[in-house]
């Protein structure tokens, strides 16, 4: 089928309420207290979890079969009268129709310029240390080559069963480990192909499973060992694995505190005990990140699309998309370089990871505005990645323009942001929050000589040398060094 028509008001519209869902669940992940019954106490997760915290940039990315309608990821699936889930094109008249058209989508994905080496290259050379793929949405489309569906890339009738790198997420692990990546794997618990979630014999209602599990724990329960043992393949069949990252919290227990979404909010409980257990019998040390369900299974918190004001009392990673679309959008508007550096050190400033999201093209490939930006980012982090990787977040975290992070051995490192299009450093810069030990050096990352200061009524003033200001070693952000009294 052609693409969807693509209409731009719509789009937008779609977007804006997209942006509307993300805010609204983002705050529900903030809004989560830091219970002492989520503490993990594994010793090789909290390793690893001291290991993620050093890694600081993430890509993340969102591809399947919807890449090739240029919809918002699989949501047009979930009957919710919300413009994320709007239907278009075609189809979009009949649900059935549509959903069976969208489920054909497997008879044309043949994404045959898929590199993933170049993706790796590209993602490492922009100072990435990890990646996190979508193995699975909410559609049910399996980008790997699991034996518990058909509906998946390996399947017979799916053109790219046929090339070499048909098992898609098992490429991309493999190239990014050879990078020396780490590796996370995004998997939707809700799954809207599975007849044990969305049971055809009702209509689906909302997001969550279409029957009542209390009457019919059966097919629950074929549905837990379906989920259970999918995840059992990803963490058998594609080597080290760092990262599971669970998404579509509304599959948990039902508390009294846990967040209601859709129309029928109901208690989903997928055994969660056992399936980290296992995950971690065969991945020591396993991250896991089931998101925005509050308890033990979510090693690390995920705000969506935003940055908290300040540091935060609990491991965290802004996921964020490059452009605004998670999945591939051939028109969608790419935030500028300038932009997307000052949102890494923001989000570094106050101890986070950002996890910044690309969605291939149905070919397969990364769009050039993608790639122009990640080269862009990656000439910053030539000059300032020691101040980024392996840092940790101290207070005041960032003043006006200025952020700062603490390496291991406790110099500081101020991050003084450009203004939008400003190429020259000022004559001076003003730190308030510090002042360097009487005596020693202040540095500038990427300048050899070390920068003149002086102490000022609070704190202390650089003075910027001529040279410098007029040919400085990196555009957007510049980035001062000292030991701080
Ligand atoms: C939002 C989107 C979902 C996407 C996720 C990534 O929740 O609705 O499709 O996978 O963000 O964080």
């Amino acid at each position: 089928m052609a693409l969807l028509p693509g209409n731009s008001a719509k789009h937008a519209a779609i977007l804006v309420g997209l942006v509307t869902l993300l805010l609204s669940l983002s705050t529900t992940c903030f809004a989560q207290t830091d219970a002492e019954g989520d503490k993990e106490t594994d010793p090789l997760v909290l390793k690893k979890l001291e290991w993620f915290q050093d890694q600081k940039f993430g890509l993340l990315m969102h591809w399947g079969t919807y890449s090739e309608w240029q919809i918002v990821e699989s949501w047009s699936l979930c009957p919710e009268d919300e413009n994320w889930c709007e239907r278009r094109g075609e189809h979009a008249k009949d649900y059935y129709q549509y959903k069976t058209a969208y489920e054909n989508l497997k008879t044309t994905f043949n994404p045959v310029k898929f590199d993933p080496d170049s993706w790796a290259a590209a993602a490492k050379a922009a100072g990435m240390r990890y990646v996190i793929f979508t193995t699975k949405h909410h559609d049910g489309f399996c980008m790997f080559d699991t034996k518990e569906t058909d509906y998946k890339v390996t399947s017979k009738d799916c053109p790219f069963s046929s090339n070499p790198k048909s098992n898609i997420a098992g490429e991309i692990f493999a190239s990014f480990r050879k990078q020396g990546f780490g590796i996370g794997a995004y998997f939707s618990k809700p799954d809207w192909h599975n007849s044990d979630y969305w049971w055809p014999y009702f209509p689906p209602f909302d997001r969550n499973v279409n029957y009542d599990i209390k009457k019919y724990p059966q097919k629950w329960e074929s549905f837990k060992t379906f989920t259970y043992n999918q995840i059992k393949e990803l963490m058998s069949n594609y080597g080290s694995m760092d990262i599971l990252w669970l998404d579509g919290g509304w599959v948990q227990p039902m508390t009294p505190t846990s967040p209601r979404w859709g129309k029928s909010p109901t208690d989903q409980n997928i055994d969660m005990p056992k399936i980290a257990a296992m995950a971690r019998s065969l991945q020591p040390g396993l991250i896991i990140v089931d998101r925005a369900v509050e308890g033990r299974y979510q090693n690390y918190r995920t705000p969506e699309q935003e940055i908290p004001d300040t540091a935060l009392s609990y491991v965290w990673e802004t996921c964020m998309t490059m452009a605004t679309s998670w999945s591939y959008v051939a028109t969608d508007t790419y935030k500028p370089t300038w932009k997307l550096i000052h949102l890494l050190v923001d989000i570094v400033a106050k101890g986070g990871n950002l996890l910044l999201n690309i969605g291939p093209s149905p070919e397969g490939e990364l769009a050039p505005a993608s790639l122009d930006r990640l080269k862009e980012i990656g000439a910053w982090m030539k000059v300032n990645n020691s101040a980024i990787y392996n840092t940790r977040a101290i207070a005041p975290y960032k003043e006006g323009k200025v952020c700062y992070t603490r390496m291991p051995d406790k110099t500081i490192n101020a991050i003084c942001l450009a203004d939008e299009g400003e190429k020259q450093l000022p004559a001076t810069i003003s730190i308030t929050a510090f002042t360097p030990k009487a005596g020693s050096k202040v540095t500038m990352l990427g300048v050899k000589e070390p920068i003149k200061w002086e102490r000022s009524a609070k704190g202390f003033t650089i003075q910027i040398p001529e040279a410098v200001r007029t040919n400085p070693p990196c555009e957007y952000a510049w980035t001062f060094r000292f030991m701080a009294e």
